[in-house]
């Protein structure tokens, strides 16, 4: 019997093997060329203004965090107000810039619950880093509010947002600074890389010079000018850009985006139709103004049962996941230990099910049936 894995990405390999091949064969597979190019696709899918290449989500949300720091003389130790439910690298961006993570607690969108927000906020908070849960915006429009009434920064970390919308546009707009993610298992895959989108021009200028050590100019145009050795260093910056490799597979899989979170959204909406109305089993909501990228198809499932029913999946030849643990439970974050008592209760219930787009419907009758099965026989 076949495996049911959480998640496989899928390439439309002969053409991904196109664009590489027209990297391989003019000799430019860094930074400049296919990269330039799917920043401009990129923008024109999305709508949005700025954005810069980068070789993950992860060093966009330590870009911002540094961008922002220098820019408004944040000091060592001021307060992030960030969440518990997320993969860690969300909270470490916070600590590389030596600023103090303050987690909030989340809803029922498993996003950020603003109220929890407003009571974190101090003297001390400069920015909120907020995540789009599996595609899921939440409640965005009060998050965006209360940072615009209280003079915060807001980063998104749309790890999971490639494709959706929110508001009637692409997630991103109105937001300071959104931060993508392309890594091999997410809704538009490469191998590793990311894309970050200010709002403000100055700061897509200045991110791109930190990602790359801080030069001024990158090698793609140094290499058009006359004076290529010529160049200055601003900042002691990071080598976080990405590489014309990744980007030549990203300019291939947007073109199937809607398509393939199309399909997700139907799975989705299959898992739904086997859930809905099940007494032991919590669907996530979702608000009307998001349609979410399904990134991950999550349920709440009794605590009791939740990780014998993986184990039990597992015989069965299901592999769901967790997505995630409380990041209060990590030693470095431990301090907040009880913050959160919804995001800690929420970790220890949900199941993230298989979401791919070569699930066919039996695949998902049988995942969903397994699971309803356990359920029934554990009640
Ligand atoms: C919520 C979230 N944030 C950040 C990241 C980091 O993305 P990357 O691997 O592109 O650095 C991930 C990746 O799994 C994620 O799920």
């Amino acid at each position: 019997m076949k495996n049911i894995q959480l998640f496989v990405p899928t390439y439309n390999i002969d053409e991904c093997l196109a664009e590489i091949r027209e990297c391989l064969e003019i000799g430019w597979t860094g930074i400049g060329f296919k990269t330039n190019r799917f920043e401009d696709a990129w923008k024109n899918y999305t709508g949005l203004s700025n954005a810069h290449f980068l070789n993950s989500n992860t060093a966009g949300l330590h870009l911002a965090l540094k961008l922002f720091k220098e820019e408004f003389k944040w000091n060592d130790s001021d307060e992030v107000i960030t969440t518990p439910l997320t993969f860690i690298s969300t909270n470490h961006a916070i600590l590389y810039e030596r600023l103090h993570p303050v987690f909030a607690d989340t809803d029922d969108t498993l996003c950020l619950d603003p109220e929890s927000i407003e009571k974190r906020i101090t003297p001390k908070t400069r920015a909120v880093m907020y995540v789009g849960m599996g595609g899921n915006a939440g409640r965005l429009n009060d998050v965006i509010d209360i940072c615009k009434t209280h003079g915060l920064k807001l980063i998104l970390d749309a790890a999971h947002m490639a494709g959706t919308v929110f508001n009637n546009k692409h997630i991103g707009h109105g937001i300071d600074c959104t931060v993508f993610s392309y890594q091999a298992v997410k809704n538009l895959p490469t191998g590793d890389s990311g894309m970050i989108c200010f709002t403000e021009n100055e700061f897509d200028t200045k991110a791109r010079m930190l990602s790359w050590l801080g030069i001024s100019k990158d090698t793609y145009s140094r290499a058009k000018g006359n004076y290529k050795w010529l160049y200055e260093v601003e900042y002691v910056g990071l080598k976080a850009h990405g590489n014309s490799i990744m980007a030549a597979i990203g300019l291939v899989q947007i073109r199937y985006m809607n398509r393939d979170n199309e399909k997700r959204r139907e799975i989705a909406q299959k898992y739904d139709q086997y859930f809905y109305g099940i007494s032991d089993l919590k669907l996530i909501e979702h608000l009307d103004n998001c349609i979410s990228s399904r990134h991950l198809y999550q349920i709440r499932v009794p605590e009791n049962l939740r990780d014998e029913m993986i184990v039990y999946l597992n015989s069965k030849n299901i592999f769901p996941g967790v997505h995630y643990r409380s990041n209060t439970e990590y030693k470095m974050y431990k301090y907040a230990l009880g913050t959160c008592p919804e995001a800690e209760k929420v970790s220890r219930e949900i199941i993230s099910l298989p979401m791919h787009l070569r699930l066919t419907d039996d695949d998902v009758q049988y995942v969903s049936e397994t699971l309803l099965n356990y359920i029934k026989e554990n009640h």
